[in-house]
């Protein structure tokens, strides 16, 4: 550990030399920070550029630094992800450095494998729109498209300091990546809601994940303009945030993290027939010990290919001291017949042709 340590400090990469020494302290993180180190030290090895465009089927690297086409780390925390014809596009919070402080901004890339990411805009860069508070906040940012109105709307948490006016924030552009206009926010259905989630069905409905405090957390089904909510499908009365849904081989799967703020904690499963229900117990996704290798559910995404449907678990490795650096942890879910698990992170490939995704083999 200790030529390890030294090969680090050698490195030209200085976000990852202030947190390594924390990290490589728990097993988990030291095992992804590991990987981090490979995959940055690469980079840094062609003067002037971290990233390079190399071929499709380049490996995603879960927790490691993950720079977009200008080499800088993806800014997409708590996000999710849209597709629209064959590009994929990653909304998250935007957390870097340098930028106002009275704004909260969300940003915007573009992908056609999944592994590169090209920065596109700072889809929100705004100010506090209801008297929050110098520390409000905007966060876990999910974007829909209606088809009907042709306009993409936004959704995110917004909250004061004191995380008490939970509620939901509505913004709209007519463009993927244009800059969305804010109209308005409010409570989903009345009822309180903090981290939110997306879920797009089979059949195209959309539907928000909330999650309600004083009750547990829910799914309801967007209005048909999208631009609120209007049918509650069901309530699970699970005390669960970082709420995600996946549909998959005619089973709902529904994850989420227990209320621990930015500290992780053992992420649960539960399925069921129909999005109403009757949900099942709740069961680990991973080794309750590995805190789910350290990071908290944002979004599943689901890959239909040639050959196979891949189900990605995307989560957030969240540093609270330096939220710039916080991580990503994406790793294809062993998932059917009623069973979810999240394997232990290593890098690997998906080929988004036949849905066949691969981990690599350690050297
Ligand atoms: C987490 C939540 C994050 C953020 C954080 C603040 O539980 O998932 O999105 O709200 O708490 O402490």
């Amino acid at each position: 550990m200790g030529m390890v340590l030294g090969v680090v400090d050698r490195l030209c990469c200085s976000p990852i030399n202030m947190n390594l020494h924390r990290l490589l302290r728990n097993k988990w993180a030291g095992a992804l920070t590991l990987a981090a180190l490979w995959f940055f030290a690469a980079g840094c090895a062609t003067p002037g550029r971290v990233a390079t465009t190399p071929p499709t089927g380049e490996p995603i690297h879960p927790g490691a630094v993950w720079p977009d086409d200008r080499g800088q780390h993806l800014q997409a925390h708590g996000g999710g992800i849209l597709k629209v014809g064959r590009t994929y596009y990653w909304f998250g919070e935007d957390r870097s450095t340098g930028l106002d402080p009275a704004r909260r901004y969300v940003s915007c890339y573009s992908s056609s494998d999944l592994a590169h990411w090209t920065f596109r805009n700072q889809v929100v860069k705004l100010t506090d729109p209801e008297n929050l508070g110098r520390r409000w906040v905007l966060e876990r940012p999910k974007v829909f498209y209606n088809s009907k109105t042709r306009q993409y709307v936004l959704y995110a948490h917004i909250d004061g300091n004191g995380y008490r006016f939970a509620s939901v924030a509505v913004l709209v552009c007519e463009q993927v990546d244009g800059d969305y206009r804010y109209l308005r926010s409010f409570r989903p259905l009345g009822h309180e809601s903090r981290d939110i989630g997306q879920f797009i069905d089979d059949d195209g409905s959309a539907y928000l994940i909330f999650e309600d405090r004083p009750y547990g957390f829910r799914i309801a089904k967007l209005s048909p303009d999208y631009l609120g909510v209007e049918k509650e499908m069901c309530l699970i009365p699970k005390h669960m945030e970082g709420g995600a849904v996946v549909h998959y081989h005619g089973l709902y799967y529904a994850i989420g993290s227990a209320l621990t703020g930015w500290k992780p904690n053992p992420n649960q499963y539960a399925t069921a027939p129909s999005l109403s229900g009757p949900w099942s117990a709740f069961k680990d996704i991973a080794p309750p010990e590995s805190n789910t290798y350290g990071s908290q559910s944002t979004m599943m995404l689901k890959v239909v290919g040639t050959q196979a449907t891949t189900v990605i678990f995307m989560g957030d490795i969240w540093k609270p001291q330096n939220q710039r650096d916080s991580r990503y942890l994406w790793m294809p879910l062993e998932i059917g017949n009623g069973k979810l698990w999240l394997p232990e992170p290593k890098p690997w490939t998906l080929d988004l042709k036949t849905g066949v995704a691969r981990t690599i083999p350690s050297p």
